[in-house]
């Protein structure tokens, strides 16, 4: 692993649907100048693809692992269970479900291989990249300054009047 600077995020998902959901991820991210890699990496379509991308992850700068999914939604834990870098979880939106499925299974991991969780669906995909960007800017001063320029801008968006 290359010094704490230069690491960034990766972006997994367990298919080509996810990524409307997850390009909120990308465009969060890119909003506040952290750097990172988007792949479709699905835990029982491509599980070997899975294997190898979460044993090369660290010695490939990354950082952060955020991983979505929906349904029985194994793939952040499964990446989890081989990797120790942070991996966070977003619930995908599912048809049948609405999400509870997803969610369910991504935050009732059993103890010893953790995924952070975040909220179902869009809101979920942008808050990761948050979390994400936090956690790299524990040692980056740049990232923290943007993520602390953009909490300020989302406050002073806040009107005081609703009318
Ligand atoms: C999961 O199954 C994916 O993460 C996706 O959310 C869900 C449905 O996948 P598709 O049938 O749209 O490929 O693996």
């Amino acid at each position: 692993m290359k010094k704490n600077k230069s690491l960034k995020v990766s972006i997994i998902m367990g298919s080509q649907s996810d990524y409307k959901t997850m390009k909120l991820t990308e465009k969060t991210l890119k909003k506040i100048g952290v750097s990172f890699e988007t792949r479709i990496i699905s835990a029982h379509r491509t599980p070997k693809r899975m294997y190898e991308y979460a044993l090369k992850a660290k010695e490939n700068n990354i950082g952060v692992i955020i991983a979505g999914a929906g349904g029985s939604a194994h793939l952040p834990g499964m990446i989890s269970a081989l990797t120790t870098l942070p991996v966070l979880g977003v619930p995908i939106e599912s048809k049948k479900l609405k999400g509870l499925d997803s969610l369910l299974s991504i935050a009732q991991m059993p103890k010893g291989i953790p995924v952070g969780t975040l909220a179902v669906g869009e809101d979920g995909a942008i808050n990761a990249a948050l979390l994400a960007a936090a956690i790299i800017a524990n040692n980056n001063l740049s990232i923290r300054k943007k993520l602390d320029s953009w909490r300020l801008v989302q406050t002073k968006s806040v009107k005081k009047n609703p009318k």
